[in-house]
């Protein structure tokens, strides 16, 4: 049951917020149908994150690519944004938020109307040649033969995703930290914090003064040490109540 005292709170921040800025995980994806990585549906129990190591990509794409294809892209194309995606991109356009930083890679807030969104770790839309750099949208894909390879120079193409042992994008990265800086009221929504260095952008925010408001099923590594407002709940639930206080649906 949620805390009707916290969400107004919640939402009273957000209403006076100067700079908001919202930072979201898997956890707002679960219910378009897009599994976690942890917990006990998560991804990492089903399937080994070997195949998303960038090492092994390179020695063994085919083996990769099999896998890619049927968790990423036999599944995502069809996903939608559900109502926590559509409240943020509301929450934008009322300037409520300034921006959305996300760890995922579904496009699904960018598809809701959200922006500027700041992908910290990549996206599935484009594909990326591991030789020359070349970059396709999804589009031009062809998947018919795996792993798929550059039309400029016939090397590899990798999913445009941050793989592990891969840097963050340096423009995102960039981005978010400015973004964190600039927050007053810092909203963290189903993420369970566990990943660096995406994890230390709300720390930052934390540290230059935002108010924490974090949404979630259950306790982050965040919860006991930055979070100001835990408002424990599907997100699809706390953002419904957020945006009927807001009336962002009234607009
Ligand atoms: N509503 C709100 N929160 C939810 C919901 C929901 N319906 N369902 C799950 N959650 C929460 C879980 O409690 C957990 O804290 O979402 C979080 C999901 O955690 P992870 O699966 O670890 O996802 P995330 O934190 O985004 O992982 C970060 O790890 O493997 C990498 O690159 C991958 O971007 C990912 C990164």
């Amino acid at each position: 049951m949620l805390d009707s005292k916290l969400i107004r709170e919640a939402a009273e921040l957000i209403r006076h917020s100067r700079y908001g800025v919202a930072f979201t995980g898997a956890g707002i994806s679960v219910e378009s149908g897009i599994p976690a990585f942890r917990g006990a549906d998560g991804l990492w129990n089903k399937v080994d994150p070997i195949y998303f190591e960038i090492d092994f990509f390179r020695k063994k794409p085919y083996q990769s690519w099999k896998v890619i294809k049927e968790i990423f892209y036999d599944k995502l194309s069809d996903a939608e944004p559900n109502i926590s995606h559509h409240m943020l991109a509301k929450m934008g356009e009322r300037g409520f938020i300034e921006s959305v930083i996300t760890q995922n890679i579904d496009h699904l807030h960018s598809k809701a109307g959200s922006k500027p969104v700041y992908e910290l770790h990549g996206t599935y839309k484009q594909l990326v040649c591991i030789e020359c750099q070349s970059e396709f949208d999804l589009n031009f894909a062809n998947f018919d033969f795996l792993p798929p390879t550059c039309y400029v120079c016939k090397g590899i193409l990798k999913p445009d995703m941050v793989f592990f042992n891969e840097p963050i994008p340096h423009f995102a990265k960039k981005r978010s930290f400015e973004q964190a800086e600039k927050a007053d009221v810092f909203i963290i929504i189903g993420t369970n914090a566990e990943v660096f260095p995406a994890n230390t952008i709300p720390v930052k925010a934390k540290e230059t003064g935002a108010k924490i408001i974090e949404i979630n099923i259950e306790p982050s590594q965040f919860t006991e040490s930055i979070t100001d407002i835990f408002l424990n709940g599907k997100a699809t639930e706390v953002m419904s109540a957020l945006g009927a206080l807001l009336y962002l649906d009234d607009y």
